[in-house]
C-alpha cells in the first residue's frame, strides 16, 4: 500500500513538474521583446516589408523617435501622447512581428481609390504612407487589464514625417505593386545590416541577394 502510494505521489508530482515547465515555456516573453536587437529587427523587417509592398520606400530607424517611443510605452496607458509625429499604438500580440502585422493587416479594409482616414485603417495608411521616411519604436510588458491599462506587450511607434494627412491620402497610400515593380530595400545602414537576409519581400532568396546584401554591409564596415 505504502509503495502505491508512493508511486501515485510521484507520477502525480513528475505529471505537475512537467506541466508546470510548459507553462512556464508558454509564458516566456518572445525575445523580440526582450531583446533590443531582435525587437528592432523584427519591427524593421515587418514594417518595411508592408512598405515595400505599397510602393513606399523603406523607413530608417530613428533614435530619437525610438526614445520617445520607448519612454511613452512605459506610462503603461493606451492612448496617444499627442506629439507632433504620427504614432501608432498596439498591446497584447505575442510577439513584435504581430504587432505590426496588425497594423499592416487592416489594408484588406482600406479603399485605396478612394482613399482618406479612418480609425479601422488608421495604422496601416500611416506604416505605409509615402512621405514618411523614419520611425522608432519601443515597448514595455505592462500586463494592463481594462479600461486604458495596455495589456500585455504595449508597442508604441512614432513616425517622421507623419502621416495619415488628410487631404494626401490617394498619393500617400499606394496599392499593392507587382514584386517586379517594387522599390529597392533600405539605402545601406547599419540598420539595414542588421535587418538585411536578403528574404524580405525581395524576389526569391537567391545567391546573388544575399551576396547584394553581404558586399552593401562590407561597404559600410570598410567606411
Ligand atoms: C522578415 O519577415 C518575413 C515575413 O514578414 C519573414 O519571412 C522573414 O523570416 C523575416 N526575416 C527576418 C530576418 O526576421
Ligand atoms: C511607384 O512609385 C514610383 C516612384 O514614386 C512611381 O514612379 C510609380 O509610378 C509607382 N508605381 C505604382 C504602381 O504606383
Ligand atoms: C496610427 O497612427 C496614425 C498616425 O499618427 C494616427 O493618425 C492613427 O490614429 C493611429 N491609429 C491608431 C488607432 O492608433
Ligand atoms: C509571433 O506570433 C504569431 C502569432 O501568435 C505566431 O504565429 C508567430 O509564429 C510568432 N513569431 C515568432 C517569431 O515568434
Ligand atoms: C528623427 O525624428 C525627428 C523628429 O522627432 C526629426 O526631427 C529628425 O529629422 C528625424 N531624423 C531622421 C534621420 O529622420
Amino acid at each position: 500500500m505504502h509503495i502505491l502510494t508512493t508511486l501515485v505521489a510521484t507520477l502525480l508530482c513528475s505529471s505537475y513538474n512537467v506541466r508546470l515547465a510548459v507553462a512556464q515555456q508558454e509564458e516566456q516573453a518572445s525575445t523580440e521583446y526582450t531583446k533590443d536587437d531582435e525587437f528592432k529587427d523584427a519591427v524593421m523587417n515587418v514594417s518595411n516589408t508592408y512598405r515595400k509592398q505599397h510602393n513606399a520606400t523603406a523607413l530608417a530607424w530613428n533614435g530619437s523617435l525610438a526614445e520617445g517611443a520607448a519612454e511613452w510605452s512605459e506610462r503603461c496607458v493606451f492612448e496617444h501622447s499627442g506629439g507632433p509625429t504620427g504614432e501608432n499604438l498596439s498591446s497584447g500580440y505575442r510577439n513584435a512581428s504581430a504587432s505590426i502585422i496588425a497594423w499592416g493587416h487592416e489594408r484588406v479594409d482600406y479603399d485605396f481609390k478612394k482613399g482618406g482616414f479612418s480609425k479601422e485603417t488608421g495604422h496601416f495608411t500611416q506604416l505605409v504612407w509615402k512621405a514618411t521616411t523614419s520611425f522608432g519604436c519601443g515597448r514595455t510588458e505592462c500586463n494592463g487589464e481594462g479600461g486604458k491599462e495596455a495589456p500585455g506587450w504595449f508597442v508604441v511607434c512614432n513616425y517622421y514625417p507623419p502621416g495619415n494627412v488628410i487631404g494626401a491620402f490617394t498619393e500617400n497610400v499606394q496599392g499593392q505593386v507587382p514584386e517586379e515593380e517594387q522599390p529597392e530595400g533600405p539605402r545601406v545602414s547599419a540598420g539595414w545590416c542588421l535587418w538585411g537576409g536578403g528574404e524580405v519581400g525581395w524576389k526569391g532568396s537567391s545567391e546573388v541577394v544575399w551576396v547584394a546584401v553581404f558586399v552593401s554591409c562590407l561597404g559600410l564596415w570598410v567606411m
